[in-house]
């Protein structure tokens, strides 16, 4: 490595376009860890055909989320951003590393569960060995630390598990990594249903600001948002959708619980959804400025994506070589 900064690799699927949720809970994180850190930030378009997408859709998917992170602020000089399916060691890793995993184990993935349900038509062995898929991203270029939301904690552990296993019979070769939680960073939850998780797959469109809403639609989602008819504002489990706006507004002014409440006091729902509003398109509309330019320059998101891949390539060949010997793969003759 270049220098001796500890590894840290995250990454997100191209299926839905980005919420504010995916912002202020995961990218938001990434960008604060991001100068202590050697990153990789990968578009995991090999998970995404776990389901079944549609091929036009999932290509311009997957560039755009790439573009996306350079906008929110990710410097694709000092990280690498890259796309999965660009790196070979990954589906590499990952044969190797089913062959380490138990069927036990993933029988027990939660996501698994949920999933299978969802897509009862097309329960697949690749989701079945997604966690393995995703093992391998983290291993493949020994991350110390992982950045997920709370969701993807099941899926840290099992990773911690499959290296510990590989290194107790081969010796060091994988760091184990740590999941990254992110102390404060908030949980945004739908604004039509508080109790569930704001989704890029929510069927109702007023559910979630997506991060390319436009300003209208963003102020017009915020001003349908569900709240109750207690009238008072309150950081309280009982009103969950007030608390829901309290959460997204300090969450995008960086300001606390306290403070806002003190700002809020005796006003009406009306005035903190006009100011959540203000808080959100302050902060994404910025992006979606910076998104648009880098979108028209072509040239620029393929020389990244080029040499991306290639820095991505070298340092996952470093770890792929070493697993390969260690397990008895022949030398290649050159
Ligand atoms: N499974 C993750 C999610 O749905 C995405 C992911 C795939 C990932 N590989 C990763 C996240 C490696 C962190 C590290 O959110």
């Amino acid at each position: 490595m270049l220098n001796d900064k500890k590894i840290l690799f995250s990454g997100m699927q191209a299926t839905g376009s980005l919420t504010l949720g995916n912002y202020l809970g995961a990218l938001k994180n990434w960008l604060a860890l991001n100068d202590d850190y050697e990153c990789f930030y990968c578009v995991v378009d090999l998970h995404s055909i776990t389901i079944r997408q549609d091929p036009s859709e999932l290509r311009k998917r997957a560039r755009d989320l790439l573009t996306l992170y350079i906008a929110a602020g990710l410097d694709p000089v000092k990280n690498c951003i890259y796309f999965q399916s660009h790196v070979p060691g990954h589906a590499e890793l990952s044969w190797i590393l089913n062959c380490f995993t138990y069927m036990g184990e993933l029988n027990r993935m939660t996501q698994f569960k949920d999933k299978a349900q969802k897509h009862a038509d097309n329960i697949n062995a690749g989701l079945f060995t997604y966690p393995v898929l995703m093992a391998s991203d983290i291993l493949l270029y020994q991350a110390d630390i992982v950045p997920v939301g709370v969701d993807q904690k099941q899926h840290l552990e099992i990773t911690r598990t499959i290296a510990q296993r590989f290194n107790a019979i081969y010796g060091d070769v994988f760091t184990v990594p740590e999941g990254y939680f992110g102390k404060n960073s908030a949980k945004i939850m739908s604004l039509q249903d508080p109790s569930k998780k704001m989704s890029k797959s929510d069927e109702n469109p007023n559910a979630s600001i997506y991060l390319l809403d436009d300003e209208a639609t963003i102020r017009r989602k915020f001003k349908r948002a569900v709240t109750d008819s207690v009238a008072k504002i309150a950081y309280d489990d009982a009103q969950p959708g007030v608390k829901n706006l309290l959460d997204i507004y300090c969450a995008s002014t960086g300001k606390d619980i306290k403070d806002a409440l003190g700002e809020f006091e005796g006003q009406g729902y009306g005035v903190l959804k006009d100011a959540v509003s203000d808080a959100v398109c302050a902060l994404i509309i910025p992006l979606q400025e910076r998104f648009n330019e880098l979108k028209k320059d072509k040239e620029y998101i393929d020389s990244v994506i080029k040499e991306n891949a290639q820095r991505a390539y070298y340092a996952s060949e470093k770890t792929l070589r070493k697993v390969k010997k260690k397990v008895g793969f022949p030398e290649k003759i050159k």
